[in-house]
């Protein structure tokens, strides 16, 4: 089969909304977020219905093209644009994107791959229940894209990795066949759980449709605080008083360097309310009971006469709180905008947190005199975003190699909820141990034996 019989036989599949092929319709979906990664594809396709997936995916294993599958295209690994010269189609899940149902009882919702995370919380807040995947991109990543990328985002401390929140898939495989595994269902033991294979495989295994999602209680009452700290060590000692003082119920703890704010303040305009710090946490709580406004009051009393905290504010509207997120949630704008950043999206154990920024900071300094690093992120999930800001013409590579190293060194993860994409795969081969890139590859050749699912991915 020709590209043209082949399109032609797409073509048929679907509605004439269906098929992009003009060059300038593609061209939002040929290049990733940050606009580093540019491909070419034979077409765009957008279907309606998982049926209709099913029967692209069928007529492209028929005539040996390969997949690059697409939500939101807001993912910071490059795996959703296609790696090498046409041939492939994008195969764009935005268009698949109804809300089945909620249960408010059940704690749940079924949820279609192209449903953009924020209609799906709104969802779930109508019906005085919590999504809790909260992410700076929720705006326009979806579904389908936050379970293929198995998504961390602020709230991971409390609710977990969305693994921990997927009760229930919809896939469809290599070959076209249609698994609907959309289960309501809290326990289930009933043979493998192979839906985990498919969270946070990338697109690699197969497309993901649809996904139930479990559901917490809507917290009633936040507060929300941002405090200087004089260092990582004590941002640690904070999170610990704060976890004694206020339990589970601290649902966010994000530590930010003072270049960010400088950042902030340069590209976005954005300012923070309290005075210079070398660092800065975020810190929230949610409760379904009243009394945590004075539990964090306490917790603040007490980390500032332990010098665990110098300087703090607690917001004291919701309009105050949502003034303290955006700082948080522009950064990676504010970051973009500055100039070329070497991203790092690492994860050592909690309390090697510090240990590692200081080495990390050293190791930079000697081996790339010159560049600095944005460090911000998830300290209570000892995630950190370490993303080097280089001068035009600086090695990438040896940035990669200088802070992973230290990573390594660590027992730490090269990607700790960003994925691997195309962007780090050549990292994944480097340092993931041989035994366990051999597994991979054995799941992804029983998968996709003829390795046409996003190719060029994860394991490159
Ligand atoms: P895409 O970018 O379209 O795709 C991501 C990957 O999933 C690709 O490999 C793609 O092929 C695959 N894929 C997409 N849909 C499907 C499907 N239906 N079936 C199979 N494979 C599919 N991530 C975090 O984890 N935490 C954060 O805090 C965070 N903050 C961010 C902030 C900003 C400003 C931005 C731009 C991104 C951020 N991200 C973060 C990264 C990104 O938003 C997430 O990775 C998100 O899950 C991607 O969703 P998406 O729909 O945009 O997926
Ligand atoms: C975030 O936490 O804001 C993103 O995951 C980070 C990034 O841009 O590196
Ligand atoms: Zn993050």
């Amino acid at each position: 089969m020709n590209s043209s019989e082949f399109l032609s036989r797409l073509s048929s599949l679907l509605d004439p909304r269906g098929l992009l092929t003009a060059p300038d319709d593609m061209a939002p979906h040929l290049v990733d977020w940050r606009r580093m990664f540019h491909g070419e594809a034979l077409a765009v396709v957008r279907p309606r219905t998982a049926q209709e997936v099913a029967a692209v995916v069928a007529a492209c294993a028929e005539a040996g093209v390969c997949i690059v599958p697409q939500g939101g295209n807001t993912g910071l690994a490059g795996g959703a644009v296609p790696a090498g010269e046409g041939g492939q189609i994008v195969l764009c899940l935005s268009r698949l994107n109804a809300i089945r149902s909620v249960d408010k009882v059940g704690m749940l919702m079924e949820v279609e791959a192209g449903c953009v995370l924020q209609t799906a919380q709104e969802a779930a807040t109508a019906a005085g229940r919590l999504l809790p995947v909260s992410l700076a991109a929720e705006g326009t990543a979806q579904i389908g894209g936050i379970v293929s990328t198995n998504a961390g985002g602020i709230n991971v401390l409390r609710y977990g990795m969305t693994r921990q929140l997927v009760l229930g898939l919809e896939v469809v495989l290599a070959d076209g066949t249609l698994v609907n595994g959309l289960r309501h269902l809290r326990k289930d033991n009933a043979g493998y759980d192979w839906k985990q294979v498919f969270i946070g495989s990338e697109g690699t295994l197969g497309i993901v449709t649809a996904a139930v999602l479990r559901l917490v209680p809507a917290p009633r009452h936040k507060v929300t605080a941002l405090l200087a700290v004089p260092g990582p060590e004590a941002a640690l000692a904070l999170l610990s008083r704060a976890q004694d003082e206020i339990g589970d119920q601290v649902s966010a703890f994000e530590l930010i360097c003072a270049l960010s704010f400088d950042l902030l303040a340069r590209n976005c305009d954005l300012r923070s309310p309290i005075g210079a710090s070398p660092w800065v946490v975020l810190m929230q709580a949610d409760s379904c009971l009243s009394g945590i406004d004075e539990a964090m009051e306490q917790v603040l009393t007490g980390a500032l006469e332990a010098g665990e905290a110098t300087d703090g504010v607690v917001a004291s509207s919701e309009t105050q709180a949502r003034q303290l997120w955006a700082l948080r949630e522009h950064i990676t704008e504010a970051e973009l905008r500055e100039g070329v950043s070497v991203k790092h999206d690492v994860s050592v154990p909690i309390a090697d947190m510090p240990a590692f920024l200081a080495e990390a900071e050293a190791e930079m300094a000697r081996a790339l005199p010159g560049c600095r690093a944005n460090m911000f992120g998830h300290l209570g999930d000892g995630n950190i975003h370490f993303n080097v800001l280089i001068a035009e013409g600086t090695d990438k590579a040896l940035v990669n190699r200088t802070v992973h190293d230290v990573v390594a060194k660590y027992a730490g993860s090269i990607s700790a909820e960003h994925g691997i994409g195309r962007y780090r795969a050549p990292e994944l081969a480097h340092y993931k141990p041989a035994t366990e890139l051999a597994l991979m590859g054995r799941l992804k050749t029983a998968l996709d034996p003829e390795g046409r699912m996003n190719p060029g991915k994860v394991l490159g």
